[in-house]
Parts: C-alpha cells; sequence; structure tokens
C-alpha cells in the first residue's frame, strides 16, 4: 500500500484515481500551482480567466480534501494573482475555522519590475487543516513570516535547479527543497504521505526522500521526464549507496511511474503487488 506513486498527466484524473485507493492516507499536501499570472512560463502556460483558475483549483480541492487524513494540512504556494479568491475558496471547501495562516514567504529577490515600481520579495503560502485534530509534530508554533535565511529563497532554489538540471534545462520556477522540508517537518512523521499534484521539478519529491517520508506526485507537462525522473533516480542511488543498512521503502526511493493517464485505472492492482 506504502508506495512513492508519480503520475503524468492532468492531476484531475490523478486525483480520481486516488479515491478509489487514497481516501483519508494523505498526511500533509503541498501545492504550487500556476499563479495565474498572465504570462506563460517555458514550462507551463500561466494565463486563464479568473474564474477558469477558480475552478480548476475547486475541482482539485474537493477531492484532495477527501484524501486527506482528518490531522491533515495543506499548504498552497501563491502570489497577489489570485490569493483572495484562493483565500475564498479555500475557507469554503475546508471552513474558515479550519484556515491556519496567511504565510509570507520572504524570497528576497525577484528581478521582475512589480507593478511598476515595486521589487517584489515576498509571495505566500496559504496554510488550512483539514478538522481540528491536526497538531503541527512535537507542538511546535511556527511564525507566519518566513525568511530567505531560514527556509531558502528563490536565489537557492534556482541554484539547486542549476546543479541538478544544468544550465540548458534549469527549471522557470522551483521552489528551494529546505521551504518544502520544514513544511514536511512542521506537519508529518516518518513513513506518512506527501502530495503534491503541480510538481515541476519534483522538490517536493525530494524533499520527501531526503526526510524518509512517502510522496505522490502529479504533473502534467514533460518536466516529468525531463526534470522529475532523473531527480528521483539520482537520489534513489545516492540514498542507496550511503545506507546500505536499515532501509524502509520510502528511504530506498523506489516508486511506480504512471505515464498516462490510460494506465491510471491500474493503480489500486499495482501498489496491492
Ligand atoms: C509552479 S510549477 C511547480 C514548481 C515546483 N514546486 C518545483 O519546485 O519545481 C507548476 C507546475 O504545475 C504543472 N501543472 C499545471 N497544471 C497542471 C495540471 N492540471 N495537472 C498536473 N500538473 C499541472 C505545470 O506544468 C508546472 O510544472
Amino acid at each position: 500500500m506504502l508506495q512513492n506513486l508519480l503520475f503524468k498527466g492532468d492531476n484531475l484524473s490523478a486525483l480520481k484515481a486516488l479515491r478509489k485507493t487514497h481516501k483519508n492516507k494523505i498526511k500533509c499536501v503541498y501545492l504550487d500551482p500556476p499563479y495565474n499570472t498572465g504570462f506563460d512560463r517555458d514550462h507551463f502556460s500561466d494565463s486563464k480567466l479568473s474564474k477558469d483558475w477558480i475552478k480548476m483549483m475547486r475541482e482539485r480541492l474537493k477531492i484532495i480534501k477527501e484524501l486527506m487524513q482528518d490531522d491533515a494540512s495543506l499548504w498552497i504556494s501563491i502570489d497577489d494573482f489570485e490569493l483572495y479568491s484562493l483565500k475564498m475558496l479555500c475557507d469554503e471547501i475546508f471552513g474558515k475555522e479550519n484556515f491556519l495562516a496567511n504565510i509570507t514567504w520572504q524570497h528576497k529577490i525577484d528581478w521582475k519590475d512589480y507593478k511598476g515600481k515595486f521589487q517584489l520579495d515576498h509571495t505566500y503560502i496559504l496554510a488550512y487543516r483539514k478538522t481540528s485534530s491536526f497538531e503541527f509534530v512535537n507542538n511546535i508554533r511556527p511564525k507566519t513570516v518566513w525568511h530567505e535565511h531560514e527556509v531558502g529563497g528563490r536565489i537557492d532554489a534556482i541554484n539547486e535547479s542549476q546543479n541538478l538540471f544544468g544550465n540548458e534545462n534549469i527549471f522557470s520556477t522551483p521552489k528551494p527543497q529546505k521551504l518544502i522540508e520544514y513544511i514536511i517537518k512542521l506537519t508529518t512523521k516518518e513513513n506518512e504521505i506527501i502530495m503534491d499534484c503541480f510538481s515541476g521539478s519534483g522538490t517536493t519529491g525530494a524533499a520527501a526522500q531526503k526526510t524518509g517520508r512517502y510522496w505522490i506526485m502529479m504533473e502534467i507537462g514533460n518536466q516529468c521526464e525531463t526534470h522529475i525522473i532523473p531527480r528521483m533516480i539520482q537520489l534513489k542511488k545516492l540514498k542507496n549507496r550511503k545506507s546500505s543498512k536499515k532501509r524502509n521503502n520510502s528511504s530506498e526511493g523506489n516508486f511506480l511511474y504512471f505515464s498516462k493517464p490510460m494506465y491510471y485505472p491500474s493503480l489500486k492492482r499495482a501498489i496491492l503487488q
């Protein structure tokens, strides 16, 4: 049952498939969706009508909630373009009483000219719990502003991406691994499951792998093959070289790969084997 899983394709189909196997099984969800900035990126498009972006998120968040354990939490990276619509949507789906925080991630430098004049040096992470049974691990009480020197910033993320994939293949909007590791350690214990439905270059899987958690990732673009798979295979090799003694499934780094939605129905059979 406990397996790392990677789905290539639209996350809505993958989420529907997981309904058959992972209802109430996921301990932490991290999402880094396209922010709907209106500017398409190298690796994905990022311009929908706001109402279409909200509809897209609503459909997915409803199923994500079903997959979460009662004591699970949800973390969504977002910026000013859709923050307010996303907050209202999450209040609608999870309930205002389950809002945990709107964290400011001070990632420091952005070369973009923001709204004509400002230098954008932060974005947000909206955090919700599924029910009141959620607790931070070891009763930690995190702050609501996270600084670059604490959890990594944009430059760290870009350097990581450059080291992993080379200048040619750097991912356009990576998050620093340390940021995701921080969320994972705040909210989960070893061998619990973290899910990321907009995986990009696979930072969440790498962070889960490093901290001994199981991961589920979904990615619609070719970065599934050009970034995520090579990254996870490289980590698996490194880990297995280092830890020859005590190993569990998650730290071995094996994963099941569903390369097309037509294979998703075989999920149940595959994880029971
Ligand atoms: C902002 S990037 C995520 C970056 C990631 N956090 C990282 O560190 O590399 C968003 C990703 O979501 C993917 N995506 C967008 N819509 C999707 C969908 N419907 N299903 C699956 N993936 C999707 C895009 O292709 C893109 O790679």
